[in-house]
């Protein structure tokens, strides 16, 4: 993609920072975007950041979906060999591993991964302050039954785009359901392994939190 990196291109980055685009959150959001277009449009005519965070979105998707099919039958495969509760020992290998592999993959792809407002790994999927008001205006939304679309957040070097992930399989509910309807073993190896885990006391349903894949600008 071809920039204008001039005066008026920072700026108007410099105001995208943070300010959050998503589908649903209505008004506010869609005030902003044609305030971003108008300064745009003005300043710099050949600059397309506009669209970037659109154009980022169809490459996005690809990597979103491979990224939850192999993740899930590598899952299903560590449950099979090991168990729910050897599972998780395995699962710690593999998720960083997964999230490294697809960033290598791409060369315009920054980074890949699993963010929370309920981290397990809190060293990997801490959300930035951007990523954290997104994850709690699409948590709002699940929660008042409302279909959460993809979003995107754009910064001065990174576009990021964010799709939701759901409690959407039983399986799920095996490490990341009530404690209380657990099994034994399972909550041991979590203990063993993420001392500080948050992440449990889910319902099927309920938003979990969102993958996220950054772009370099
Ligand atoms: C066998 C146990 C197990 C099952 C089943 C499981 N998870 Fe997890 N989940 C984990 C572990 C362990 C981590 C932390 C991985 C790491 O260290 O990076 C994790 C991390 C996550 C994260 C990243 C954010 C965080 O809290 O660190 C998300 C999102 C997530 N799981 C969603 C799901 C969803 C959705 C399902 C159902 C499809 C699921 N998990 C099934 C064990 C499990």
């Amino acid at each position: 993609m071809v920039h204008g990196h001039n005066r008026h291109w920072r700026l108007s980055k410099r105001i995208m920072l943070g300010i959050l685009i998503g589908h649903g959150p209505g008004w506010t959001i869609s005030l902003g975007i044609v305030v971003l277009i108008l300064l745009l449009g003005l300043g710099c005519a050949h600059t397309r950041v506009t669209v970037e965070g659109q154009d980022r979105l169809p490459p996005s998707k690809l990597i979103a979906q491979e990224f939850s099919t192999t993740l899930r039958s590598e899952l299903n495969k560590a449950i099979e060999n090991g168990g729910p509760a050897g599972a998780i020992a395995v699962c710690q290998g593999i998720s960083p591993r997964m999230e490294e592999q697809f960033s290598a993959r791409y060369p315009e792809v920054l980074r890949v991964r699993r963010i929370s407002l309920q981290t397990r790994n809190p060293q990997t999927h801490t959300p930035t302050v951007e990523e954290k008001q997104w994850l709690l205006s699409a948590q709002e939304a699940a929660q008042n039954k409302k279909p959460v679309e993809p979003g995107w957040i754009i910064t001065r070097q990174k576009t990021t785009v964010l799709f939701p992930i759901t409690i959407n399989d039983p399986v799920c509910l095996l490490c990341h359901g009530e404690p209380a309807h657990m099994m034994e073993e399972v909550k041991t190896a979590l203990r063993a392994h993420y001392p500080q885990d948050q992440a449990t006391g889910y319902q099927f349903g309920d938003f979990r939190g969102a993958l996220a894949i950054e772009w370099r600008n």
